[in-house]
């Protein structure tokens, strides 16, 4: 497979796992070419033209150094100038995947959370209320993301002629997608408890578990029934409203699982009554990377695991 290729599984996946659904999607991004086409040719300019094929614009071709055949892949859920060297030492790597964000991936991280008003919605929130609360914060993620030096890690590959890409919604929806089937299989009348061993089942989960990063209680005890479950927070860019909780409790919601949660959250969660698990960030990051890996591992890519990444593979041998 060529980089290219490779990149527009990872979309293709990512639009097929979308929790808002495959239709929704299409119609967002004919919606994003009817503006475009409505812009001046001097806004054309400036326009990113990726934005109208590609819904995820914090999954990224950041450094075509060489077009080829690619068999074997460096993969991390954070690459940074080490990673490169890394890639360097080794030796024979075609391509390297990040999973968080660089370059112009992670100066759209923000775009991407408009997602996160359909999947509110679709658990019951409002839209109206939910497009209020996602826009304060959609705003403050795109003034945060601006202070980084957001070209470094390419400079680096650009400078040792190495291939990079980011894949970061694309593949946390294949993690959102897993993670939702798993746990709606299960009995409505489950226990934190008994939703902490289902995740605990989960290969990258059990992995993490034993270095101390396994899924945790932050919100309610294991003897509290779970309610509604919502995975409002494992896609869409990163974690959404602090207000959201309170709107949740209103729409049914009894537990949030999420890949994080910053401690004003968590307040706001506990005030709230709402349970939360989460189910770890770099594990969660992995079950959705491991996914589209499976995919190449399938076309015979081989795949060097780094940077975090908790590799399992599913595909059958
Ligand atoms: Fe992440």
């Amino acid at each position: 497979m060529k980089i290219k290729e490779i990149f527009d599984l990872a979309i293709k996946k990512g639009i097929e796992a979308d929790l808002r659904g495959e239709e929704m999607v299409r119609k967002i991004l004919e919606r994003k070419r009817e503006k475009y086409e409505r812009l001046s040719e001097k806004e054309k300019e400036d326009f990113d033209l990726e934005a109208l094929e590609n819904p995820y614009l914090d999954s990224r071709i950041l450094n075509i150094a060489k077009d080829k055949e690619i068999k074997r892949v460096l993969v991390g859920i954070d690459i940074e100038p080490a990673e490169i060297l890394l890639a360097k030492e080794i030796g024979g790597i075609d391509l390297i995947i990040s999973h968080h964000p660089l370059g112009k991936g992670l100066a759209n991280l923000h775009e991407v959370m408009e997602m996160q008003c359909d999947i509110l919605n679709l658990y019951g929130v409002p839209i109206n209320v939910a497009e209020d609360l996602m826009r304060e914060r959609i705003d403050e993620v795109a003034r945060g993301v601006n202070k980084f030096n957001h070209q470094r890690t390419i400079d680096a590959a650009r400078i040792l002629g190495f291939n990079l890409i980011c894949l970061h919604t694309a593949t946390d929806n294949l993690a959102v997608k897993f993670l939702k089937e798993k746990i709606e299989k299960e009995d409505s009348l489950m226990r934190l408890e008994d939703l902490m061993n289902l995740l605990r089942e989960i290969p990258e989960f059990k992995e993490a578990t034993k270095f101390g990063a396994g899924p945790k209680i932050f919100v309610g005890s294991p003897e509290r029934r779970c309610g509604k479950i919502a995975l409002t927070e494992v896609t869409g860019g990163t974690e959404g409203s602090p207000k959201i909780y309170e709107k949740l409790a209103i729409a049914g919601i009894g537990t949030v699982v999420g890949m994080h949660m910053e401690e004003e959250r968590k307040k706001e969660a506990e005030a709230a009554h709402i349970n939360v698990v989460i189910s770890g960030h770099i594990s969660s990051d992995s079950l959705g990377m491991n996914l589209f890996l499976d995919e190449l591992e399938k076309r015979g890519i081989e795949i060097i695991p780094c940077s975090g990444l908790i590799r399992a593979s599913r595909v059958k041998k």
